[in-house]
C-alpha cells in the first residue's frame, strides 16, 4: 500500500488541467463518493495495526495534496474567467514607468548654485517664516521703509513681529550671527510678497542670495565674480554692466544688466529698446550691517548680491508668463524633459 500511496502523490503533483471541468473531474476521481480516497480508506481498515501508524499520515497527505491542487486550480480558472470578462490581462508585461521631469526652477537653481560652488561658495538655507530683525532691521532698513509696508509683506496676524520673508537677504543676517568671517556663501530659497498675481508678478517666488566677507574684499572682486557667473550661465561672450542703485544693506549698490542684443522684435520689447536686461542687485555690504551683526567693519569688508530664479529661468527658456511655473500643467513641465 505504501508504494501505491507514493505513486498517487506523484500522480497528483504531475496532473495538468486545461479547463475547470478537468479540475472538477479530478476532484470527483479522488474525493467523490466512489472516489479513490474512499477505496484507500477501506483498504486501510484491513491494514495490520502495526502499519497503521505509518500509513495513516500518508493517506492524509494524499488527501491534502488533492484538496490543495483542486483549490489552486479552481481559483486560477475563476481568475481567467474574470479577466476575460473585464478585458484585463494581468499576464501582460508592464509598460515603462513614466518618468517625471525636473522643474525648470529647480534646473536653473541647480545650475546657478553649481557655478558659485565651483567658485568656492558654500550653500546655506534659512527659514521662510522670519522675524522683523532678520528681514529688515538687521539689514539696515529704517523703521519707516516702504518694504515693511503691509502692502508688500505678509505678516503673521497673531504676532506681527513674525512674517514671511520678502527676500533671502535674511539668511545673510542669520549666517553673520552664527559664524565669523571669512565667509563665502550662497543662499537659495523661497520668498513671499503681497502682490496681485499676474504674468509679471507673483506672491511667491525664489531668490538666490550671495555673500562674501573677508579682509580686503573690494568692488572689483564683486564685479569679477558676477562677470564670471554671467559668462558661465549665459555664454562666454556675455557682457555685463553695473548701474548705480540703492539698497539699505549695501553701499555702494548696483544693479547688473547682461547684454541681450537687439536683433529681433522680442529683443527690443524685453530690453525696452536698450539691448540690456537687468538680472540682479548687488553691492558692498554696508558697514552698519557688519557692525550690528558683530563683525568689525574696520577689519572686514564684503559684497552681496541677490537674484530672482524665476526671472533668470524666464530669460533662459524664453518664458513669458510667471504663473506657468506654479500651475503644474504637465504640458508645460514636459517641455523640460532631459534638462537636469
Ligand atoms: N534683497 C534684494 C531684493 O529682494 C536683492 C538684493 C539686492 C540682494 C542687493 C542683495 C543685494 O544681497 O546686495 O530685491
Amino acid at each position: 500500500m505504501r508504494e501505491e500511496l507514493d505513486e498517487l502523490l506523484n500522480d497528483i503533483a504531475g496532473r495538468v488541467f486545461k479547463s475547470a471541468e478537468e479540475v472538477e473531474a479530478f476532484r470527483v476521481e479522488f474525493l467523490g463518493r466512489k472516489g479513490k480516497m474512499k477505496d484507500l480508506m477501506s483498504q486501510f481498515r484491513d491494514v495490520a495495526p502495526e502499519d497503521k501508524r505509518e500509513l495513516g499520515p500518508l493517506i492524509n497527505k494524499v488527501k491534502g495534496a488533492v484538496e490543495e491542487r483542486v483549490a489552486l486550480e479552481q481559483a486560477a480558472f475563476n481568475r481567467k474567467v474574470e479577466t476575460k470578462a473585464s478585458g484585463v490581462d494581468p499576464s501582460r508585461p508592464a509598460g515603462g514607468v513614466p518618468q517625471g521631469t525636473h522643474h525648470p526652477l529647480q534646473v536653473v537653481r541647480r545650475e546657478i548654485v553649481g557655478i558659485f560652488k565651483n567658485m568656492g561658495f558654500g550653500v546655506v538655507e534659512g527659514p521662510e517664516i522670519e522675524d522683523d530683525w532678520h528681514v529688515f532691521s538687521g539689514l539696515n532698513f529704517p523703521p519707516e521703509h516702504p518694504a515693511r509696508d503691509m502692502q508688500d509683506t505678509f505678516f503673521v496676524e497673531r504676532n506681527p513681529d513674525l512674517l514671511l520673508r520678502t527676500h533671502t537677504s535674511s539668511v545673510q543676517v542669520r549666517e553673520m550671527e552664527k559664524r565669523k568671517p571669512p565667509m563665502r556663501i550662497i543662499m537659495p530659497g523661497r520668498v513671499f510678497r503681497n502682490e496681485a498675481v499676474s504674468a509679471r508678478a507673483h506672491c511667491m517666488f525664489h531668490q538666490i542670495e550671495g555673500l562674501y566677507i573677508d579682509k580686503g574684499v573690494s568692488f572689483a572682486d564683486l564685479k569679477q565674480n558676477l562677470l564670471h557667473f554671467a559668462q558661465k550661465f549665459f555664454g562666454p561672450d556675455t557682457k555685463i554692466r553695473l548701474r548705480p542703485s540703492y539698497f539699505p544693506f549695501t553701499e555702494p549698490s548696483a544693479e547688473v544688466d547682461v547684454y541681450w542684443g537687439l536683433e529681433t522684435e522680442v529683443d527690443k520689447k524685453i530690453t525696452k529698446g536698450t539691448g540690456w536686461l537687468e538680472i540682479l542687485g548687488c553691492g558692498m555690504v554696508d558697514p552698519n550691517v557688519l557692525e550690528v551683526n558683530g563683525i568689525d567693519s574696520k577689519k572686514y569688508s564684503g559684497f552681496a548680491f541677490g537674484m530672482g530664479i524665476e526671472r533668470i529661468a524666464m530669460l533662459k527658456y524664453q518664458i513669458g508668463d510667471l504663473r506657468l511655473f506654479f500651475e503644474n500643467d504637465k504640458r508645460f513641465l514636459d517641455q523640460f524633459k532631459g534638462e537636469r
